[in-house]
């Protein structure tokens, strides 16, 4: 290797880059130039060198003749390397112009360059899809050189910008809230942080900046927004990450069409401006009418396989099952498989094995096929007719299959998602033209924890029910907690969550009503949410708001399925960061210090969580 440049190299004392690039053209013809960057590739070609430089606005070609003295370092460049030109742009020879590179016209005849740093072999080809994950996450750096990363970023960037344009722009104000702070409930377990100066003590990481945002609504800032990092421990999912950002936004004197109406604008401007796309009107759906067709609160309604109530179809066919599940009111529902008559046992046995994964029992259907056979695993019970009759109901004509299950209305909701999407998937009926987005309104306001026999908030506890049913929240009429709706809503996009929000009690009673129907008692009440219910005694406007995920949001726009490929420094499943190798163990001092001792065994803690593959 030669030596690497020394500091008096005048690409870095003098000489300063004058352009990037993927920006030089032919109207650049003729003009000298400096760029720096990565060497891309390099090539020999009797007696001449090509270097395609590369930086992140894309690779221009170098040409040097090493024969000339000053060039003489061209011979040692290498992948990776990162070197100075000056020189002047040519245009290519015609038939040697590259039109699959933004800058082929041209290239650069060097008459001055320098190393300005060697570079290992990469552990792999930037460009290579074929590395592992595993392998990218671990050298992150080095793939984040990738157009690809490089891409996703730089829209990332751009959504970032539109939203604080598109917000300031009807007057709301970007706060920053504290990330050490108390616990801010939204369903996971908090990220805690000992606190040196109050042993004992812990902060939490927000899971969102929730109570606080509400507090400056108290404190008359009437229209906020941050993009925040939310901090859960949860179980993790492609689409989630233990760390992760929301664009937050919360306003006051707003009922739930005010919040849709500004955050409907916000994501018009968000795909004109990424997508070059004007949206159409957004549909409103009941969370009910979603659950009913689509057994999902986050309906991809790109394509149909819709869902179909059978209970009447099977009610009265004295087939144990069924009777059993409608004794129960459960569901019987099930959805047509076009075609599906042709599907081989294996298959039915893959969406079986599926339809348990998801919490269900197992999976029936009935297949007619072309030449007019009936089958299914309970044509024992039900003859030709009754197959008929329930085929007939779920809308299926001869040639199809149809899938069914009944079970609680929850599970068999869940499974029959489950199969929907991926039969969606499989026979390929997903329109990938445009991204097509739903409201989901009217959510239930608790939703039923039955491993801890106690009723939940299905969105947060600040979450105000719709005024019809405030009655029964405030008598504290347990028994009819599964009937109150809530000024909740969501925004769903090609089967994703996008966005989540509500409007907020804002009465201190109401507040403290909810805290009792969720089982807190007063003295957790006290300890937990004092400081914030007394806030609400002090003159609260009526306020409402929503969070988007922007890591969601911007796998739509760059349309990966992946959330790590949107973040620039992501965890993997198991909430470790493999390059870094955290989280890891801490020396013994820090935990004296911190007054904290380990119930698990040091060595344990010592093999720390950084070293298992990315995926779950
Ligand atoms: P919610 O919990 O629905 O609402 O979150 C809002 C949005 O944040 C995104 N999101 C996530 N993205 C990546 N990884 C995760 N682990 C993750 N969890 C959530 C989703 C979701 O729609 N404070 C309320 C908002 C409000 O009521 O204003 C809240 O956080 O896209």
């Amino acid at each position: 290797m030669s030596p690497q440049a020394t500091p008096a190299s005048r690409f870095v004392r003098e000489l300063k880059r004058s352009h990037r690039c993927g920006d030089l053209r032919g109207n650049h013809q003729g003009e000298d130039v400096v760029l720096m960057g990565w060497v891309d590739s390099r090539r020999d070609h009797g007696g001449l060198v090509f270097v395609d430089l590369r930086d992140r606005s894309g690779i221009c070609q170098v040409v040097f003749n090493p024969q000339d003295p000053l060039m003489l370092k061209s011979k040692d460049m290498r992948g990776e390397y990162v070197i100075g030109v000056r020189g002047k742009v040519r245009l290519r020879p015609q038939g040697m112009k590259n039109p699959k590179l933004a800058t082929g016209d041209i290239e650069v005849e060097a008459v001055e360059c320098d190393i300005l740093s060697e570079a290992k072999p990469p552990p792999f080809q930037i460009t290579d899809p074929n590395v592992s994950e595993t392998t990218r996450l671990k050298y992150r750096y080095i793939d984040l050189r990738s157009p690809r990363l490089q891409e996703h970023l730089a829209i990332r960037h751009k959504f970032n910008q539109i939203v604080r344009k598109t917000l300031s722009e009807q007057n709301f104000l970007e706060i920053e809230t504290p990330i050490l702070y108390k616990s801010t409930p939204e369903g996971a377990r908090d990220y805690l942080v000992p606190s040196r100066v109050n042993p004992g003590n812990f902060y939490a990481l927000p899971q969102s900046p929730q109570t606080l945002k509400q507090l400056l609504m108290i404190s008359g800032y009437d229209r906020y927004f941050q993009i925040a990092r939310c901090f859960r421990d949860e179980d993790l999912r492609a689409d989630r990450q233990p760390e992760f950002t929301q664009v937050d936004i919360e306003m006051s004197f707003a009922d739930v069409d005010d919040v849709l109406k500004v955050n409907e604008t916000l994501l018009r401007q968000v795909w004109k401006e990424i997508k070059g796309v004007e949206l159409g009107p957004i549909p409103r759906m009941t969370y009910q009418e979603a659950m009913d067709r689509y057994g999902s609160d986050k309906p991809d309604i790109r394509f149909g396989l819709e869902l179909v109530d059978l209970q009447s179809a099977f009610a009265g066919t004295g087939v144990r099952m069924f009777e059993d599940v409608i004794a129960r009111k459960g569901a019987i529902k099930g959805f047509v498989v076009p075609n599906g008559a042709e599907f081989s046992r294996s298959q039915i046995d893959k969406l079986t094995d599926k339809a348990k994964e998801n919490g269900g029992k197992g999976l029936m259907w009935i297949k007619h096929d072309k030449d007019g056979k009936w089958t299914s695993p309970v044509s024992k019970f039900l003859d030709e007719a009754k197959l008929a009759a329930a085929f007939k109901a779920a809308g299926a004509k001869q040639g199809d299959m149809v899938l069914i299950v009944s079970d609680d209305y929850d599970t068999t909701c869940a499974v029959l998602s489950a199969l929907r999407l991926s039969l969606g998937r499989e026979l390929n009926l997903i329109d990938h033209s445009k991204d097509f987005f739903v409201w989901i309104v009217d959510f239930p306001l608790f939703e039923y924890d039955k491993d801890n026999k106690r009723w939940a908030a299905r969105h947060h506890p600040f979450t105000a029910p719709k005024d019809e049913h405030l009655e029964i929240l405030l008598n504290g009429d347990e028994s009819r907690y599964g009937e109150v709706l809530a000024k909740a809503y969501d925004l769903a996009c090609n089967g994703h969550e996008l966005l989540g929000g509500s409007i907020r009690i804002h009465r201190n009673e109401v507040q403290q009503a909810m805290f009792k129907a969720l089982g807190l008692s007063k003295e957790e009440t006290e300890l937990k949410f004092g400081f914030f219910l007394e806030a609400l005694t002090y003159g609260t406007p009526p306020h409402g708001g929503a969070a988007w995920g922007v890591d969601r949001a911007v796998m739509i726009l760059c349309q990966t399925e992946n959330i790590r490929e949107v973040i620039a420094f992501p965890k993997t499943a198991k909430a470790s960061d493999l390059m870094a190798g955290s989280p890891g163990p801490v020396n013994r001092d820090q935990l004296l210090e911190l007054g904290i001792r380990l119930a698990v065994k040091e060595k344990e803690a010592s093999k720390g969580g950084a070293s298992e593959p990315a995926k779950a």
